[in-house]
């Protein structure tokens, strides 16, 4: 995500700024800016690169104003350029912004129509368009403020100032922002980190709040102009722990931030009421000539393919072939003109991953990347990208990325299913209306999170795991599994569950603890009958299912019960509790969860 920053009060703005700056840099950004308030109007200084630069750029500058806003950015509409980085200033408005405009590109039309012409390709600069608009039909600074959000749609946080003015507005809709209360001034944040150096007393603002800052007062109205009460909190932080926002690691923050996560990359590509799926030009080939799909990636990526192809198969009935990048790429694999070959990545930036897309481009081949960081090798070279819009993904174990890339292969199939007619809308819309439930129930995950914890810390001893799961829950094992082995050294190996009697059943005692994920769909009786073996075999079994089975209850050591959803998005609720368990017993352990031994974010050498 972005990060924003604003300062008002009696000190030099520049330097308190550059350093909230630095403050939120573990966030992950690709571009920084600044623009304080000097003598009449606001001057601004961006760079693509790190707040360094940006430093470098106006430490000898005269950058001076007691009121100043700035921001990091983590691109999602335009790549990471100069022109792209925020403050953006239009007329006599400077805004920053985090979040993701749903409707820019309409208001963008209109906007031009106006004759205002624009300079980014971001989403963001529609605001300050619509703010000049506004005082330009007669309204007042603030109100024009009011009157511009209110023709937003999709989430936001944002900072504004304006020529000549000392005062600065803020608003939050749906993504984070905070007010700094200090000693004869205010600040503005997305998080705590950036100003905890600053202050303890924090309003953690509520959606539709809008903050006007003014001569060292400061109030709080709804977008109506009705004055609203906020309280101020005072927050024990340390600097590390305000970092992850109170957490203890980036992966549990990361575990935790998966509603949003998943919000933020449906924003903008659901048209629940028309039964549709909007992406971004893909530049895709005519689809009515695929007749076969390839998805290559590695690690944690490699199982969300694995979990796609499930989806594609059951509702393309088109054949799909998974591969492990470092694999694909040596086989000199047999493809056709007309494959569709999708490549995921988090990072965009796996050598092995990278290398599999030159060799399918090298034969003409179409490919599309469905990648977290844009600008990133992979989505920059690839014909098409879908973007996961879940936000800098700090932990090198990958959570909040691998359940975004589900739900972009759902919201994909379902694209792909209607435009060569196997799908219609009321297909389409039954679907999303199951998508848009999950940030939802993942919630209701999250809230059991101890009955998790007592699981893994009663467990935690052991030096192996068994995993096992069905369909398209067999890649949910392998991912649970892949967690537990990576961050918490203990070995744990996945199976489909119908192979146990093919081998793994001869691990099986008081020694081998397994762990069944098996929603009641059509092979959990199945499944059930491989428990009964193992626990005939004094193995014990934690099952995690979506609704609590009276018969199996007294059998098993414990029931995890999973919110229900349909087939197809299953794994994104099943794997929740496991990313948990691997964390919990990880953290009891005493690794280093966020940066496990041998192991990086992106491994961008073979
Ligand atoms: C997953 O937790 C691991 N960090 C690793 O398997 C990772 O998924 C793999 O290296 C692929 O990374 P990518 O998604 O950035 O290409």
């Amino acid at each position: 995500m972005c990060g924003i920053v604003g300062y008002h009060g009696r000190e030099g703005a520049r330097d308190i700024l550059i350093d909230a700056l630095r403050r939120l840099e573990y966030r992950g950004y690709d571009s920084a800016g600044i623009a304080i308030s000097q003598d009449g109007s606001v001057k601004i200084a961006r760079k693509q690169g790190k707040v360094s630069d940006l430093w470098n750029a106006i430490c000898n500058e005269n950058f001076e104003g007691s009121m100043g806003l700035a921001h990091t950015r983590w691109a999602t509409h335009g790549v990471p350029s100069e022109r792209n980085a925020h403050p953006h200033k239009v007329g006599d408005i400077t805004v920053v912004h985090n979040g993701i405009i749903e409707n820019y590109l309409e208001l963008k039309e209109s906007l031009k129509q106006d004759g205002r012409t624009f300079v980014s390709d971001t989403d963001t600069e529609v605001i300050p368009h619509l703010i000049v608009n506004y005082l330009d039909k007669g309204s007042d600074f603030e109100e024009a403020v009011r009157l511009a959000l209110k023709r937003l749609k999709g989430s936001y946080a944002i900072g504004v100032m304006r020529d000549g003015s000392d005062t600065m507005i803020a608003a939050k809709k749906e993504s984070p922002l905070l007010v700094g209360v200090g000693k004869d001034e205010f600040m503005i944040a997305s998080d705590a980190p950036a100003i905890i150096n600053r202050t303890n007393s924090f309003i953690f603002l509520e959606d539709n709040d809008i903050v006007i800052i003014t001569n060292g007062e400061m109030r709080i109205t709804d977008f109506d102009g009705a004055a609203v009460n906020r309280e101020i909190k005072t927050v024990q932080w340390t600097g590390a722990m305000a970092e992850k926002g109170g957490y203890r690691h980036f992966m549990l923050k990361e575990i935790f931030e998966q509603p949003r996560a998943l919000t933020e990359t449906l924003i903008g590509r659901i048209r629940e009421e028309e039964g549709d799926v909007v992406f971004e030009d893909l530049n895709l080939p005519d689809v009515s000539k695929i007749r076969k799909i390839w998805m290559v990636a590695c690690g944690t990526s490699y199982h969300a393919c694995l979990i796609g192809k499930n989806m594609f198969e059951a509702n393309l009935r088109i054949p799909v072939e998974t591969d492990i990048a470092s694999e694909f790429r040596y086989r000199d694999p047999i493809l056709d003109k007309d494959d569709l070959v999708i490549l995921v990545s988090q990072s965009g930036e796996t050598a092995d991953t990278i290398a599999a897309m030159k060799e399918v481009k090298k034969k003409g081949l179409y490919t599309l990347a469905i990648c977290n960081v844009l600008g990133s090798t992979l989505s920059r070279d690839s014909h098409g990208v879908i973007y996961t819009h879940a936000g800098p993904e700090i932990g090198v174990a990958s959570t909040k990325a691998f359940t975004t890339q589900i739900s972009v292969f759902f919201m994909l199939m379902l694209y792909l299913g209607k435009l060569r007619g196997v799908l219609d809308g009321d297909d389409v819309r039954r679907h999303l209306t199951e998508l848009k439930k999950l940030p939802h129930h993942i919630t209701a995950i999250l809230k059991s999170s101890a009955a998790i914890e007592e699981i893994a810390q009663a467990n935690m001893h052991y030096g192996h795991f068994l995993y096992l799961g069905r369909g398209i829950n067999f890649p949910t094992v392998l991912e649970g599994a892949l967690k537990l082995k990576e961050i918490s050294y203990i070995h744990a190996e996945a199976y489909a569950a119908g192979e146990m009697k093919h081998g793994p059943i001869a691990l099986i005692d008081e020694n081998m603890p397994i762990v069944v994920v098996s929603p009641k769909d059509q092979t959990y009786k199945k499944t059930c009958s491989n428990i009964e073996e193992v626990i005939t075999r004094r193995g014990k079994v934690f099952l995690f299912t979506d609704s609590f089975d009276h018969d199996m209850a007294p059998k098993v050591n414990a029931v995890f019960v999973i919110p229900e959803t349909i087939y197809e998005l299953q794994p994104i609720l099943s794997i929740v509790p496991l990313q948990l368990m691997a964390y919990y017993m990880a953290n009891h352990l005493g690794t280093d969860v966020d940066q496990p031994r041998n192991l990086a974010k992106s491994v961008t050498v073979e």
